[in-house]
């Protein structure tokens, strides 16, 4: 059997998951795929900290030695950041290895140029993990619902928030323990910033849009507003009032132009957004032939990430066993204008 070799850059909450993952079930995609997979090396910033169950002889903390490796053809790139992720994303894909990523802040920015190193190399980038975790969503809003025009993307993003949110409504908890919670059980940013002040969940929904939309919507087209200012007194209020906060990012693809945004909404209890709890997501998709659409899971953490980033690996072996890699290229082929968030 063909065995292909991985990179895998970074070993944290994702790194983990995919590496636990692609070992417990090695058996399976060797048969589903028609290839084994060996991670060859992983990338890691402190080679002196202990990683139980992880061959220690495969740490590196010489990106090079991954993406200059000739035998390499799949880098899983989980570490986040944008530099210098970009620079070794794009190296890789010029090289012709395909690169499968969950690194939102980069794609929101950057994806046409990544899109172009992939076409450059004849390679995959895959990232449906960079969108609500577990839950599939990128590959059905580019492919699956491809014969739709959908005109609105709408729910909850954001694991973090969401878990904060579902502590301080049902718990009493307050805003730090909950976010501190939240960082233990591996959902939060490194710089969780981009978690609570909407930024992250702006991130999703610029590459949600993108990807719906095939019209490039960038980070910064998004308008976005955290839960920082939420307080104990709101959430009495809320409660008062039969309803939850959520935060929602919306994307709208208007006879004006695309609108985008993010910020915490007053919903009633008895709404379908207002059971999605904990770090669990839930994104509603409208096309205007398949109608309304839902799909909901769990939007952050080792496994449920890993789900999504395995998926994507076992995608792109296909495409190296059938010698089928680049298929998938850059779709925002419109220009629609963007126009000021209304909510
Ligand atoms: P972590 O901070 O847990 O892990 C990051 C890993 O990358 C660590 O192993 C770290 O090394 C390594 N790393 C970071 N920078 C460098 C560098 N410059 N050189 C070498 N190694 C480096 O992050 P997560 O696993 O939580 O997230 C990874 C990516 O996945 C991010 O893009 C994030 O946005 C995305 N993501 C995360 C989800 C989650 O639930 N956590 C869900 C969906 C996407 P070391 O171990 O030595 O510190
Ligand atoms: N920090 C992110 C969240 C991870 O909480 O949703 C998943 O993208």
């Amino acid at each position: 059997t063909k065995t292909i070799k991985v990179g895998l850059l970074g070993l944290g909450t994702v790194g983990t998951g995919v590496y636990k993952l692609i070992g417990r079930r090695s058996e399976e995609m060797q048969q589903k795929t028609g290839a084994a997979l060996e991670i060859k090396k992983i990338l890691v910033h402190n080679m002196k900290k202990v990683r139980q169950g992880v061959d220690q002889n495969l740490l590196t903390d010489q990106w090079k030695e991954i993406i200059e490796d000739d035998e390499i053809q799949i880098v899983i790139e989980v570490m986040g950041g944008i530099e210098p992720a970009k620079t070794m994303i794009t190296e890789a894909l010029k090289a012709g290895k395909n690169v499968v990523s969950a690194n939102k802040d980069l794609i929101a920015e950057y994806g046409k140029e990544l899109y172009d190193a992939a076409k450059e190399g004849s390679a995959d980038f895959l990232f449906e993990a960079a969108v609500a975790g577990g839950i599939p969503i990128i590959r059905p809003l580019k492919q699956c619902l491809e014969g739709n025009q959908i005109d609105e993307i709408m729910g909850i993003v954001n694991g973090t928030t969401n878990y904060i949110l579902t502590k301080m409504f049902e718990d009493g908890m307050d805003f730090t323990e909950a976010l501190a919670k939240a960082t233990e059980l591996g959902y939060a940013e490194a710089d969780p910033t981009a978690d609570v002040e909407g930024l992250d969940a702006g991130r999703k929904v610029a590459i949600m849009a993108t990807s719906a939309f095939h019209s490039q919507v960038k980070f910064s087209d998004v308008y976005t507003e955290g839960i920082t200012k939420i307080t104990a007194a709101d959430v009495n209020y809320a409660k008062e009032m039969g309803n939850v906060i959520k935060l929602i990012g919306i994307a709208r693809n208007t006879s004006n132009g695309i609108e985008a945004g993010v910020y915490p909404m007053m919903i009633d209890k008895k709404h379908p957004l207002a059971t999605v709890r904990d770090s669990f997501n839930a994104v509603f998709v409208h096309g205007d032939a398949v109608g309304d659409t839902m799909f909901y899971g769990r939007g952050a953490g080792e496994l449920p990430t890993a789900s999504a980033v395995v998926g994507d690996v076992m995608d792109v072996t296909r495409n190296i066993v059938w010698n089928c890699t680049g298929r998938i290229g850059w779709s925002a082929y419109k220009e629609l204008p963007i126009k000021e968030f209304a909510d």
